[in-house]
């Protein structure tokens, strides 16, 4: 009991030091070219390098992080509209420290709550801001309308794809379709499952050379994921790769791309508005 209240004592503390928090999602155009354990493993790499990261599970149809980490998550989103109940109340502790909110079901029902309740969520989830240095939503793929409005509301959008030819032309559309309806968003890429850097290289080039010649659009590649049989050995254990097998090329690629991360978000980046600023967006793209 004592734990708890200074855990929580520790949380209103840290929300009241009002970092800049950033949004991110992470999507694909093609299905299992592995966003959730990127995602995952990705906010690891976050946590170890003293980022305090938030990670949300917002795919509708085959929310799974839970299972990736191994727990069963005893609240979900939605249960923030129950009287009293804080986002600490709905937060599960993960592997390594990582913070976890189930979506449930949850945000299919979204688009219909009422503004009454849809504030009322708003503003439980509000104390993250300040609280976590990065919020990652790791949502479904391809285009679904939920998945669009999480990703056009956004600070940064993280596209995974393989090097396989249907996921690079579907991911590509997906950012066609990211740019054409907010081409303020910024968008990276990730490569997931290279047998060797220049394929990933390769792979990168390929898609920002389309970008560029049909949309006017700079992207860059975030980095590469190696094709490693130990990310399959973790899944089937329900371990995070770079907690079980730290040494994997898997991890050591995961943490090469957070540095990477880190070293590219800069000042200028600095999300202006936040968790607020994501919420009336989202707001605004729902109605
Ligand atoms: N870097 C990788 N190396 C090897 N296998 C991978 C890698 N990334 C993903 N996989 C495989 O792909 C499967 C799907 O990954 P997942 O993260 O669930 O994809 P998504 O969330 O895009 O549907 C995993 O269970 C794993 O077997
Ligand atoms: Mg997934």
């Amino acid at each position: 009991m004592r734990d708890q209240a200074e855990q929580l004592r520790q949380r209103i503390q840290q929300s009241t030091q009002k970092r800049p928090t950033k949004l991110v999602t992470v999507t694909s155009g093609k299905g299992g070219v592995g966003k959730s354990n990127f995602s995952l493993n990705f906010g690891l790499g976050l946590i170890e390098r003293g980022h305090k990261a938030v990670l949300f599970d917002v795919d509708l149809g085959l929310a799974n992080l839970d299972v990736l980490m191994g727990i069963s998550p005893k609240k979900h989103l939605f249960h923030l509209l129950e009287p009293d109940t804080t986002v600490w109340d709905i937060m599960e502790m993960g592997p390594g420290h990582l913070e976890f909110i189930a979506g449930g079901s949850g945000f299919t029902q979204i688009m219909q709550l009422d503004d009454e309740k849809l504030d009322l969520l708003f503003n439980r989830l509000e104390p993250l801001q300040g609280y976590a240095d990065t919020i990652i939503f790791d949502t479904g793929a391809g285009l679904s309308k939920e998945s669009l409005h999480f990703m056009l509301s956004s600070d940064e959008v993280i596209v995974v794809t393989t090097p396989e030819p249907p996921a690079i032309t579907d991911a590509y559309a997906v950012i066609k379709m990211l740019h054409s309806r907010n081409p303020a968003v910024r968008i990276r890429l990730v490569i997931n499952r290279v047998v060797n850097e220049r394929e990933g290289k390769m792979t990168a080039d390929k898609l920002a050379m389309v970008a560029k010649r049909f949309l006017n659009l700079e992207i860059q590649a975030l980095g590469f994921v190696s094709d490693d049989s130990h990310v399959t050995k973790a899944v089937k254990q329900q371990r995070p790769f770079l907690l079980t097998y730290p040494q994997s090329h898997a991890s050591r690629s995961i943490r090469s791309l957070v540095g990477q991360y880190l070293q590219s978000s800069t000042q200028s980046d600095t999300p202006a508005n936040g968790l607020k600023g994501f919420f009336a967006k989202l707001k605004h793209f729902i109605r």
